[in-house]
């Protein structure tokens, strides 16, 4: 039997009696499944773990507090041989041959008639590892197969695209602060089905390397907009990629809705009538800070944090934010696209009230290889981000939370 490879098959157990013998460790670690699968399972075994034991209180299966006795295969479609009595397996083994019931068995995977394979599971697919011959057995192969094959799949790293369901119309995916490996599993399996990929000058550009070649990629700095406002031109990029059947993920630096005009993006394919997916992404506001080593909260220092935009001087009309109000909080103040205003900035918050003396950082192209972080105060920040050169993107923090990391964390990269 050993020569021969073993036939996979599902069994579809739902309402079927299934017999497990032993309530050890095997048969905690395989009931779940048995359950999930709806079989009716009968556990004999004098003993049961706690968490078997549990699973019998609860009604999930039936447990008859005794030792195996011959006969107790005859009415099952399956069984699981996993008692530590080594003459009661080989007895029920053979009982299992008699009445044609397929059986695994703990202790000796070579007389056994079914093995149980390394499984996962990953968006409505069940993956099943096994050896291919008893003699070449090795569980921590199988179960490192299975767990690099659906860990690819989650993560969009091995690629199979959906048929049936795949995601229609358009994804507006927030990729993270930068590093590949910070945008979430599911943003990135979209990526990996996509077949149009409208990207942003900021986040993850590393993994738009990676799309295979069918795959177009458009910077979404250089869609023309001639007679539209730029991001016009974008909504109606996406709208007419959707409209010809393709899924097109527009990949967004950060979260699609921290300064990212994603919710405008979703209003222009809402009134066009195509499907949209937001799929959040963890925003540079918070990661940014956390990777130079600055906790935008911190017990006794900071009991709240604000996120603002620095986009436009305090004093110019088109700004929104009530600067002076800001300059009264306690708590941590994190400025995004503020470097070029950042001497207006300080001066107007000390002008209300704010110490000279606030610790202030700015975290230039944080998570990335070209991480860099500048610390400064409130009143030297003009003239330290001019000496240091200091380019945007780069996350401002102003606050006490600035100073409270170990000074091996201030500047990891
Ligand atoms: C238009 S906003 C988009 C923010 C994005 N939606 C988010 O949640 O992170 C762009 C600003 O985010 C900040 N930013 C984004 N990625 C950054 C990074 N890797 N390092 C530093 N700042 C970054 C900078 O302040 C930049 O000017």
């Amino acid at each position: 039997m050993a020569e021969h490879p073993a036939y996979p098959v599902g069994l579809r157990l739902a309402g079927r009696r299934v017999v497990v013998l032993g309530g050890g460790q095997v048969a905690q670690r395989r009931l779940p499944a048995l359950i999930a699968a709806g079989a009716d399972v009968l556990l004999v075994s004098p003993e049961a773990t706690p968490s078997v034991e549990a699973m019998a209180d609860t009604g999930e299966i039936t447990w008859e507090r005794r030792r195996y006795a011959d006969g107790d295969l005859a009415d099952a479609w399956y069984a699981l041989i996993a008692t530590d009595d080594a003459g009661a397996n080989q007895a029920a083994s053979a009982e299992a041959e008699r009445h044609r019931v397929w059986c695994v068995r703990s202790d000796d995977a070579d007389q056994a008639t079914a093995w149980t394979p390394a499984t996962g599971h990953s968006e409505g697919v069940t993956v099943a590892v096994l050896t291919t011959d008893a003699r070449g057995r090795d569980p921590r192969h199988t179960a490192a197969v299975r767990d690099a094959v659906v860990e690819g799949l989650r993560d969009g790293t091995l690629v199979a695209p959906h048929h049936r369901t795949r995601t229609p119309g358009v994804a507006l995916v927030g990729g993270g602060p930068g590093d590949p490996d910070l945008i979430t599993v599911r943003g990135r399996r979209l990526l990996a089905e996509a077949d149009v990929v409208i990207a942003d000058r900021l986040g993850p550009r590393d993994l738009l390397a990676e799309l295979p070649p069918h795959v177009e990629v458009i910077d979404a700095a250089k869609i023309p907009y001639g007679r539209f406002m730029a991001q016009e031109a974008i909504n109606n990029a996406l709208i007419e990629h959707a409209r010809q059947g393709r899924s097109v993920v527009r990949l967004k630096g950060g979260d699609p809705f921290v300064f990212g005009r994603g919710m405008e993006e979703a209003q222009a394919l809402a009134e066009a009538g195509i499907p949209c997916t937001v799929v959040p992404g963890i925003s540079s506001s918070i990661s940014v800070p956390g990777a130079a080593g600055i906790p935008v909260t911190h017990r006794g220092v900071a009991h709240e944090f604000t996120v603002v935009s620095g986009h436009v001087a305090p004093d110019d009309e088109r700004s929104l934010v009530d600067w002076p109000s800001l300059a009264g909080l306690t708590g941590t103040l994190v400025i995004l696209m503020g470097v070029d205003k950042i001497g207006q900035i300080a001066e107007t918050l000390v002008a209300h009230g704010k110490s000279p003396d606030t610790p202030v950082a700015l975290v230039q192209e944080g998570t990335t290889a070209a991480q860099r972080r500048v610390d400064a105060t409130l009143a030297t920040v003009a003239g330290t981000v001019v000496a240091e050169e200091v380019r945007p993107p780069a996350v401002i923090v102003v606050g006490n939370v600035v100073g409270v990391g170990p000074a091996a964390t201030r500047n990891p990269r």
